[in-house]
């Protein structure tokens, strides 16, 4: 079999970085960040994905920062649902297969138990919202897809959580945390290995299976267990649990936004581990 050609966007963040690391062996990969691929630019996307004609499109690239997308919503609504709306569009004309990544804050956070992929969608902030009409324009459009819905990405390198909690530690003596959100971490290199090895299941399964899955480790926590997991046994800084009404943002979010990772788990055989283990297993690594 010919190696196929994976194109990657959002080379530079924190899932697409892990991507351009461990795709090679799966294929000819062409990983671009954003200075070589702005997806603000329909043109460009056209045009990029024409002369490349890969087989598999991995989209990594996304408008992430949560709070300012309540602010330049037209801005999070070009990168997270024209530009995969354009993508699939591209991805259908070529037969080719298109992985999506997309987020738990499509739900309201209202429920008590873990959300599987058909429970009801109701944003609470625009980063969502875009993130929905991205995943609804790919679903719409009828090409070979992997949507994959995830939450709280971190690594040791972009902007994360873990990277926040680590610096402001060696800043303070103190830290206040928010402990009435509920959520499953997930690790961006964790992430990447999941989809590398779908990539390895070859585009035929792939499209075969197509759809929209929960990947998502095991377990939950709050923030603030989340930073008490990132400093272990340390005693300083001191952590203080505080609530949501505490720390105002501009963008609500969700209460609970846990994912049972089940349907994945029962169609491709594996999943994500949980967030304790990923999050060892994180630190443990170098970079
Ligand atoms: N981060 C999370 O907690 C989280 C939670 C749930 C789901 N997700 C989803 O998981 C996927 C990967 O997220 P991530 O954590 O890897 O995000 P990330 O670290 O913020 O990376 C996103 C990348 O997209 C790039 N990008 C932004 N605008 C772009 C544009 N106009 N054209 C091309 N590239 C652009 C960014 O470039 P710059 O660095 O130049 O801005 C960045 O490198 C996304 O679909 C995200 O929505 C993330």
């Amino acid at each position: 079999m010919t190696r196929p050609t994976i194109l990657v966007t959002g080379a530079g963040g924190q899932v697409g970085y892990e991507l351009a690391r461990l795709l090679p062996g799966h294929g000819k990969v062409v990983a671009l960040d954003r200075s070589a691929l702005d997806l603000v630019d329909a043109d460009a996307i056209r045009s990029t994905v024409r002369a490349l004609r890969p087989q598999i499109i991995v989209n990594a690239a996304a408008y992430t920062a949560v709070d300012r997308a309540e602010e330049e919503t037209e801005l999070a609504f070009a990168i997270n649902a024209r530009a995969p709306e354009i993508l699939a569009e591209e991805t259908r004309r070529l037969g080719a297969v298109l992985f999506q990544y997309s987020t738990d804050y499509v739900f309201d956070g209202k429920a008590s138990t873990p959300y599987a992929e058909e429970a009801p969608t109701a944003p609470l902030n625009v980063y969502g919202e875009s993130k929905l009409a991205g995943e609804q324009a790919i679903a719409a459009s009828g090409c070979a897809s992997l949507t994959l819905r995830t939450s709280w990405v971190y690594g040791l390198r972009g902007r994360n959580f873990l990277l926040t909690i680590r610096r402001l530690a060696a800043e303070r003596d103190e830290l206040t945390v928010v402990a009435d959100q509920f959520g499953v971490p997930n690790w961006a290199r964790a992430i990447a290995l999941a989809t590398a090895r779908l990539i390895g299941l070859g585009p035929s399964y792939l499209a075969e299976h197509g759809g929209l899955y929960h990947l998502s480790g095991s377990g939950v926590a709050t923030w603030f267990e989340f930073a008490r997991a990132i400093l272990g046994s340390a005693e300083r800084p001191r952590l203080n649990a505080i609530t949501t009404a505490e720390y105002p943002t501009p963008a609500r979010r969700p209460a609970y936004a846990v994912l049972t990772a089940a349907k994945f788990g029962r169609t491709f055989g594996f999943g994500l581990p949980d967030w304790r283990v990923m999050l060892r297993d994180c630190l443990a690594a170098r970079e």
